[in-house]
């Protein structure tokens, strides 16, 4: 007989913070605590792989048996790394699926927090039974980007790193939560930063709903309202622990 596994851990790593929580995957709910530590100064493997070692840790899963899903916020193809914007130039082409199952001594479910966000919002929350494109995004300390066509993800969309006409920088340099967060700007002086970003993406991919994860998007009410956009914007159901929940989603599936 076989028992359907209704429990996975996920653990989402950020630039600044590294979350994990016990996850419900009937429901798509957190069962524990969320457990936080702060991502490491310089955020090499070898210190990221403690910090996510010392969640697990403090969580109490240390058991194998339980499914554990990782969320990266890099480019991750075939269990390596590929960019690496706000973390260790050494993630660049590393096998940091294996790095991870090595170090932790079990199986892990590896992929891009953007991406894993992405899951949990079409499985359990926003982008549910939506048709057509869903582009999900989260400001953080970078933005990540997800692309949902009919509820399937197409992976690694990097569109936090669109450039700005004349400026040279990274979208996510000028207007991800970091930004606002590095020239104190108020909630207005950001959003007009996001009405750029957000006007572009519509632009270029026609969506026809955009998702807002993130730690900031449970205060989406001071921000979002003032956007004019024809594509409806909402913020991600399950805020900023949708890397968790898609990240224990993604280790049973
Ligand atoms: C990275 C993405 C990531 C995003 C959010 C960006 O800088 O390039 O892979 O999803 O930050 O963490």
């Amino acid at each position: 007989m076989t028992t359907k596994t209704t429990r996975a851990v996920g653990v989402d790593i950020g630039g600044t913070g590294i979350k994990g929580a016990l996850v419900d995957l009937e429901k798509g709910e957190l069962l524990s605590d969320r457990v936080k530590v702060a991502t490491p100064a310089g955020a090499e493997p070898d210190d990221v792989l403690a910090a996510v070692q010392s969640v697990l840790d403090t969580l109490g899963v240390t058991d194998a048996d339980i499914p554990l899903g990782v969320a990266f916020p890099a480019i991750v193809k075939n269990g390596k790394t590929l960019s690496a914007a706000n973390v260790a130039e050494t993630w660049v082409g590393f096998e940091a699926e294996k790095f991870f199952e090595d170090g932790l001594g079990r199986e892990i479910h590896f992929a891009n927090d953007a991406d894993v966000a992405g899951i949990a919002e079409v499985r359990y929350g926003a982008a549910r039974n939506v048709p057509g494109l869903v582009m999900l995004t989260t400001l953080g300390t970078g933005i990540g980007t997800a692309l949902l066509y009919n509820g399937t993800l197409i992976p690694n969309a990097e569109l936090g790193h669109l450039q700005r006409a004349h400026h040279g920088k990274d979208a996510e340099a000028w207007a991800a939560y970091s930004a606002m967060e590095r020239d104190e700007l108020t909630w207005k002086k950001w959003a007009q930063r996001l009405q750029w970003y957000y006007s572009y993406l519509e632009f270029l991919l026609s969506p026809d709903l955009f998702i807002v994860g993130g730690g900031v998007s449970k205060h989406a009410d001071e921000f979002l309202p003032m956007l004019k956009l024809t594509t409806p914007i909402v913020p991600a159901t399950h805020r900023n622990n949708a890397g968790i929940i898609g990240a224990a989603a993604l280790a049973v599936s």
